[in-house]
């Protein structure tokens, strides 16, 4: 079965987003009613090897004029060099305003090729063929773009939405189990954010529940891409700059920027989704201790999101000081004007936006965590 989500709203253009099983073969098809040139199809070397001819086979079956433009694997492919190389070779392939990027891959792809298609003659038309759980549920939708810097991740960028996203549930069978875990952790957001039966049945360890999808079932991982697109669509339709709603989709973002800054961006040593999840069990507690939220909800939190494999306490992840995390999470991007601005839930599906959060209570709350008190 083929789901299609519509993202929809304020200033920008709808597009589509297409979630279902074996899309790849399908992509020209897709493609071809956007694409009046010729396609590049942007991509990195790991994912070029497992599904790049796929993809091209498919464009060029459909009448697509498609080559690949390929790019190292990793985070450090988000740098000014990088984009500098892409949009070089567009150049260099003579594309024009008239061609259509494709963006296959994960995170990181996506936002170099997205951001390369905003830029790109003042901007050409991408889709994003997301290949990671990741990006499936999150970065592939609502247009954020970006490159980082030596002084922050993301910091450089551009709102850029996608013409379509085409969702195959299928590639998500080659992902290594930690980086699907990973994923999963997103998945959960959705649900902590604004959805308690979808957190209910993402908990759920029964036949039907949605756990499966944690360990790579790909019924459950369906539902699972689906919902979480439409609790994202809806969010950016209704708010694509972040100037209100969509801040909660940084829900266990500030915690999770701050460990990972901590740790140097190491995904050895944990990865973006994983900081998320202790971040989300962080926000949770932090809610409950502040007398927000009732402690047991933040602590089925904790459970829930353990029994996916994923982090809940800090130090699975690593030794930490408090003050240093607050001094992260202060200078963190989402702060306004220095005061520290957090997302915590009242309960589960019911996350809000906490404006001028006392530093010092944060500071005490880290220091009983890091004590294991
Ligand atoms: N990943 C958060 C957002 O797209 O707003």
């Amino acid at each position: 079965m083929t789901t299609t989500v519509s993202v929809a709203g304020g200033d920008f253009r709808p597009y589509e987003v297409v979630v279902g099983r074996g899309l790849l073969a399908g992509l020209g098809a897709r493609v071809a009613p956007l694409a009046r040139g010729r396609t590049v199809v942007i991509t990195d070397e790991t994912v070029a090897g497992l599904h790049g001819k796929a993809a091209l086979a498919s464009l060029k079956a459909a009448g697509v004029p498609a080559r690949l433009l390929t790019v190292p694997p990793g985070e450090g492919s988000k740098s000014f060099a990088e984009l500098e190389r892409v949009i070089d070779r567009m150049l260099a392939f003579q594309l024009d305003r008239t061609d259509v990027i494709v963006a296959l891959g994960g995170g990181v792809v996506g936002d170099l090729a997205g951001l390369a298609a905003a830029l790109f003659m003042r901007g050409i038309d991408f889709v994003q063929v997301p290949t990671t759980l990741l990006a499936q549920v999150d970065s592939s939708v609502g247009g954020k773009t970006a490159i980082d810097t030596p002084r922050g991740k993301n910091l450089v960028g551009a709102f850029h939405q996608p013409r379509l996203v085409v969702a195959d549930i299928d590639v998500l069978a080659t992902l290594p189990e930690r980086q699907l875990r990973s994923g999963w952790a997103e998945v959960l957001k959705h649900g902590l954010i604004c959805d308690a039966a979808f957190f209910d049945w993402l908990a759920d360890t029964s036949v039907s529940g949605g756990a499966a999808g944690a360990a790579g079932d790909p019924a459950a991982l369906e539902r699972a891409v689906v919902r979480s697109v439409e609790i994202k669509s809806a969010i950016v339709g209704e708010d694509e700059k972040e100037a209100g709603r969509r801040a909660l989709l940084n829900l266990g973002h500030t915690f999770g920027h701050a460990i990972e800054a901590e740790l140097g961006f190491d995904e050895t040593k944990l990865t973006h989704g994983e900081a998320v999840a202790l971040g989300c069990a962080l926000a949770f507690r932090f809610s409950a201790a502040g007398g927000l939220c009732p402690p047991d909800e933040a602590e089925r939190v904790g459970t829930v999101i353990a029994a996916a494999g994923l982090p809940t306490r800090l130090d699975q992840a690593g030794a930490f000081q408090s003050a240093a995390l607050v001094g992260r999470m202060t200078g963190d991007k989402k702060a306004e004007g220095g005061r520290l601005t957090l997302i915590l839930a009242r309960r589960i599906g019911e996350a809000f936006t906490a404006k001028d959060v006392d530093a010092a209570a944060l500071t005490a709350f880290l220091d009983r965590e890091l004590s294991g008190s």
